[in-house]
């Protein structure tokens, strides 16, 4: 059975912890469906691993469109959520319509994730799930802010924790079908999970989310930078390098293709 939000939720009640990671092609999006991943994002973090930007703020709602339609053709199980790209929804709740809707009518997605969580957004939240258009949250580290912010930890202190806590709270009365939680202090996240109905998923925020992800580039061990709070299940990075010295050695050898057909 293919995952909704609405099993996103009844997996919080019965403690099942949600597994998400994301992905920006076809090939990434098999493996991950075929492995069992619960939820798919398409992160505007292949502005950074598949697209080598800088940071997440160049990629457009054209090249977000492009890549979530090659996941969602890899996808059987996993519920695809597809990153709002920056300015594609902070301007009016009718701009983030246009981007939404786009999203959702031409990759074949189910929903969106946007980042923040201050009212004009729990507006633009309110009126996106009023149309029907299913949204995930993300606040603390929000990678979109990064010229504000950087990528430091947010809510250390007691005033900015709060603030994190009260945007979550936000998401969900507008309706959001979960949040995810960037780069906040374990126990705030412990804190916001206990309180709040819909599930978080943490990244760098501690083991008592209701379910974590991770950027698949730095779960694999491709990206050359990574976040302190990442594990690497593997070094792709040297197993891809090693392999391809490999090839060019015995290419220039005269070892590889061996023999006539
Ligand atoms: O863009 C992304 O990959 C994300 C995850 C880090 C949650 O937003």
């Amino acid at each position: 059975m293919a995952v909704t939000t609405q099993q996103l939720m009844q997996w919080k009640q019965q403690g099942r912890k949600i597994v998400a990671l994301t992905a920006w092609d076809w090939t990434i999006a098999q493996l991950l469906d075929s492995a069992g991943v619960d939820v798919i994002l398409v992160g505007d973090s292949l502005a950074m691993v598949a697209l080598g930007m800088e940071t997440t703020l160049p990629v457009t709602v054209e090249e977000m469109l492009h890549h979530a339609k090659a996941v969602r053709r890899g996808v059987k199980q996993a519920l695809v959520v597809v990153d709002l790209p920056f300015l594609s929804y902070q301007e009016s709740p009718q701009q983030a319509m246009r981007s939404a809707g786009r999203v959702l009518k031409e990759t074949g997605a189910m929903a969106v994730k946007l980042e923040g969580g201050y009212p004009a957004i729990a507006e633009t939240v309110y009126r996106l799930v009023r149309a029907g258009i299913p949204v995930l949250g993300h606040v603390g580290l929000t990678p979109q802010s990064v010229h504000l912010l950087g990528y430091r930890q947010q809510g250390k202190t007691k005033e900015a924790g709060e603030r994190i806590f009260a945007e979550a709270e936000a998401l969900q009365d507008a309706g959001a079908f979960g949040v995810v939680l960037e780069h906040i202090p374990a126990d705030l996240a412990r804190r916001i999970t206990e309180k709040l109905a819909i599930p978080t998923i943490g990244i760098g925020a501690g083991p008592h989310c209701d379910g974590q992800v991770l950027v698949t580039a730095d779960l694999l061990g491709l990206s050359e930078r990574k976040p302190p709070f990442v594990k690497s299940y593997v070094n792709l990075r040297e197993t891809i390098g090693q392999a391809v010295r490999e090839f060019c050695s015995e290419v220039r050898e005269g070892e590889f293709p061996q023999g006539s057909e």
